[in-house]
């Protein structure tokens, strides 16, 4: 596994799974793969309501806490208390620190919620802090009225929506990017582009593999979704081959600048109403 080095000097996988539209039973059973075929990384969050399974999954893996990397995210329901809710997320966890803890969503009272990650950083509850989905204007908001740069910003980035100008912006702060949906949400126009196709021929890999080698190279860290087992371990094996600068050119060509989803200020407005119990799930 190869490591990115954060703004803060901890390091982080460059590889890991994500759990987003994952059952807790299923969330439990890809953690648990994971780990046994040697990924350090898992990204869950809050709203994703399997912070508890995945939790199991990492007590029954048996790979030592120290060894891996969480990574978890607030929800905007929770930003109005978020001590206790960071609190109650350590608890569904089932563990003494949490890695990475991201605000999910750029409404509500983000500052204030920034402020309280702060104060679990000090408190020894939490290692790193970040943001998801935040636009620029708001990243700059943040960054001004608090003290701790954010470690990343979790955002969609995939070949067709590689977040130059983003990358870009975060570079001065030293913000890392993490990239959500990194194979498109499985999108297969995007994993059967041609140049995917002959590189996998080349390199001997998966069309999947060349991609999430791609992001690692232009330095996303990338958290792909599986519960099938055989992609849980592709997924990850990524680091023995390197593609050229001007292989890195030709899928830089696929940049059309459009994500698969844009948040409307309905679906904002929605997010800010979502306030579901977090800890009524198994
Ligand atoms: N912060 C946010 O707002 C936000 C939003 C969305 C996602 N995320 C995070 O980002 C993670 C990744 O996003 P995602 O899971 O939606 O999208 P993704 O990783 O781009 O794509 C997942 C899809 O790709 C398929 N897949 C995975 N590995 C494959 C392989 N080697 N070959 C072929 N197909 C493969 C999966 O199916 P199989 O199960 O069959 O492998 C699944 O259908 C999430 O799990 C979550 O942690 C964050």
């Amino acid at each position: 596994m190869d490591y990115i080095t954060l703004n803060n000097g901890t390091k982080c996988p460059l590889a890991g799974i994500g759990t987003f539209l994952m059952e807790p039973a299923d969330a439990e059973e890809a953690v648990y793969n994971a780990l046994k075929v040697g990924y350090r990384l898992i990204d869950t969050a809050n709203a994703y309501m399997n912070e508890r399974a995945v939790g199991r999954g990492i007590k029954r893996s048996g790979v030592a806490r120290e060894e891996i990397y969480l990574s978890t995210k607030l929800w905007p329901s929770v930003y109005a208390k978020a001590d206790e809710a960071i609190d109650a997320t350590l608890r569904r966890l089932d563990v003494d620190y949490i890695d990475l803890l991201f605000l999910h969503q750029p409404v509500g009272d983000y500052i204030g919620a920034y402020k309280a990650m702060e104060r679990a950083v000090k408190a020894g509850k939490v290692r790193s802090i970040a943001l998801s989905n935040f636009p620029e204007k708001q990243i700059k908001e943040v960054i001004d009225a608090c003290e701790i740069a954010p470690a990343f910003v979790q955002v969609e980035a995939h070949p067709y929506y590689p977040q130059t100008a983003l990358k870009a912006f975060l570079k001065p702060y030293g913000t890392a990017v993490m990239a959500w949906y990194p194979l498109g949400h499985g999108d297969k126009s995007l994993v059967n582009e041609p140049v995917f196709v002959s590189l996998a021929e080349k390199y001997h890999k998966s069309n999947a593999q060349i991609i999430l080698r791609w992001h690692t190279q232009v330095g996303n860290v990338v958290i792909p979704g599986s519960k099938n087992v055989q992609h849980i371990k592709d997924n990850v094996d990524i680091f023995d081959f390197t593609l050229t600068d001007d292989e890195i050119s030709k899928i830089a060509k696929l940049d059309r600048n459009k994500a698969y989803y844009k948040a409307s200020k309905v679906a904002l407005l929605g997010y800010l109403a979502f306030a579901p119990d977090f800890d009524k799930q198994p």
